[in-house]
C-alpha cells in the first residue's frame, strides 16, 4: 500500500464550476474572485478579502501595506514556512526570528518579548499546523510596543480561538489555498482585514497598479451610453500581477462548501492517530491537537528516531515529510539567525505524517499499525 502525504480533494462538482468560465470563455480576475471574496469574508466573519495567487503574495502585501521604514524589523518565529519571513525581505526590512513555545511550536511569547528591539514595527504569528498562538498574551503587548500583527493563516480557516476568529485578531491575516491546505484553489490565497482603510491600495497592489475591475471596463467595450474613455485608467501606485483568477475562483467556491466536511474528517483522522498512538513510548503527537476547538492543516509526531522512523515507513510505503527546517538554520536567513534553540532542538524530531480529507480508514489504520511496530521494536 502506498499512503500520500497531502492531496487535494477534488471531484466534479469543481469541473463543472470552471466549466461555467470556459463557456463564458472568461478565466482571468472577474467576477468568481469577487463572489469568493465575499464568501469568504463571510467565511471568516470579517469586513474584507482580496483574492491573491497565494499566501506569499498576502503576506508580501500585508507588510507593504504599512509602508514600514526599510532597514526597520519584523518579529517572525524561526519556526515557519520561507514565505512567512521572505515577504519582509522583499520590503527591505530585517526578519528577527523568535523561538518556539516547546508544546504547541507556535511563538513563544517569552522569547518574543526577548527579541524585541526599538526599531521592531511589526509581528508575524504562525499557527503552526493550525494550532493557536496565544493571541490574548500577544495582542495587547503588541498594542502597548505600537507594532503591527500580521496572522499567516497558511494552516488554519478561521477557527475560533477565545471565541475570535484566528485571522481576525491582528491587523491582518492571510490565508493559504495551495494544494495541499485546507481548501484549494490550486494555488491561491487571501488577505482579509476588519479594517479596510489598511488594504485600500491592495486591488492596485495586486494588478500591476491598476484599480479597476477589468471584467467591468471590459462590459463597457461596447456600451455606446458610456464617453469614449471606458479604458482610461491612472497609475499611482507600484502593483505587482499577485490576482486570483476565476479558474482558481472556480475551484474556490465549489471547496468553500465542501470545508465544513473536508475539515471534520481531517480532525476525525486526527482523533484515530491520537488514540492510534497513545501506547507508543517514542512517538508523541507533534502539538497539543484539540480537534473539538480547531482545524489542523497538518498531523505531525515527534520521536528521537526520526531517520529510523522516516526510513521504516519509506519502506512500507508510507510518504512522510517534517515541516520545517527551521529558517534560522537556512542560509539564505543565516544572516539574520538568532538563538532558537527549541525550533532547532525539536526539528531533529519531527515528522509529517499522511493527513488530507480523502485518507481511507484502511490507510489511517495501516500508518497507526506500522508506527505502533516501529515502537514496539525499540
Ligand atoms: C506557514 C505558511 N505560510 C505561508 C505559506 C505560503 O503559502 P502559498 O503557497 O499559498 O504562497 C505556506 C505554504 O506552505 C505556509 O505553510
Amino acid at each position: 500500500m502506498n499512503v500520500r502525504l497531502f492531496k487535494p480533494s477534488l471531484g466534479i462538482d469543481e469541473l463543472k464550476e470552471i466549466e461555467k468560465s470556459f463557456k463564458k470563455s472568461w478565466i482571468g480576475l472577474g467576477p468568481k474572485v469577487s463572489l469568493l471574496e465575499e464568501k469568504w469574508a463571510d467565511f471568516v466573519g470579517v469586513k474584507t478579502a482580496i483574492g491573491l495567487n497565494s499566501a506569499t503574495a498576502a503576506l508580501h502585501l500585508a507588510v507593504k501595506s504599512f509602508n514600514f521604514e526599510r532597514g526597520k524589523k519584523i518579529l517572525v518565529p524561526s519556526m515557519t514556512f520561507s514565505a512567512t519571513a521572505c515577504a519582509i525581505l522583499y520590503e527591505g526590512l530585517i526578519p528577527v526570528f523568535v523561538d518556539s513555545n516547546f508544546d504547541t511550536l507556535g511563538m513563544d511569547i517569552n522569547d518574543l518579548k526577548n527579541k524585541y528591539d526599538k526599531d521592531c514595527v511589526a509581528v508575524m504569528p504562525v499557527h503552526f499546523c493550525g494550532h493557536p498562538v496565544e493571541m490574548e498574551k500577544l495582542i495587547p503587548w503588541a498594542k502597548e510596543k505600537n507594532l503591527k500583527v500580521i496572522e499567516d493563516c497558511a494552516h488554519t480557516t478561521g477557527s475560533l480561538y477565545k471565541g475570535k476568529a484566528l485571522g481576525t485578531w491582528g491587523d491582518i491575516g492571510c490565508f493559504s489555498f495551495e494544494e495541499k491546505k485546507l481548501m484549494t484553489t490550486g494555488d491561491g490565497g487571501m488577505i482579509v482585514s476588519n479594517n479596510s482603510k489598511l488594504l485600500k491600495d491592495v486591488k492596485a497592489m495586486r494588478w500591476v497598479g491598476i484599480d479597476k475591475d477589468n471584467w467591468k471596463t471590459a462590459q463597457s467595450y461596447l456600451d455606446v451610453n458610456k464617453d469614449a474613455y471606458h479604458w482610461f485608467y491612472e497609475l499611482n501606485i507600484l502593483g505587482y500581477k499577485y490576482n486570483m483568477n476565476d479558474l482558481a475562483a472556480s475551484i474556490g467556491l465549489v471547496q468553500l462548501k465542501k470545508l465544513p466536511e473536508m475539515n471534520a474528517k481531517r480532525s476525525s483522522i486526527i482523533d484515530k492517530y491520537i488514540v492510534g498512538i497513545k501506547e507508543c513510548k517514542t512517538i508523541k503527537p507533534i502539538v497539543p491537537y484539540d480537534t473539538g476547538k480547531y482545524v489542523y492543516q497538518m498531523f505531525g509526531v515527534r520521536t528521537k528516531n526520526k531517520e529510523d522512523l522516516i526510513l521504516y515507513l519509506k519502506s512500507k510505503g508510507i510518504a512522510t515529510g517534517c515541516h520545517y527546517t527551521p529558517l534560522t538554520m537556512q542560509p539564505l536567513f543565516k544572516p539574520y539567525a538568532s538563538k532558537c534553540n527549541i525550533a532547532e532542538q525539536e526539528y531533529e524530531k519531527m515528522i509529517t505524517l499522511p493527513l488530507h480529507s480523502d485518507l481511507t480508514n484502511e490507510e489511517v489504520e495501516y500508518v497507526i499499525h506500522h508506527l505502533n511496530k516501529f515502537d514496539s521494536q525499540l
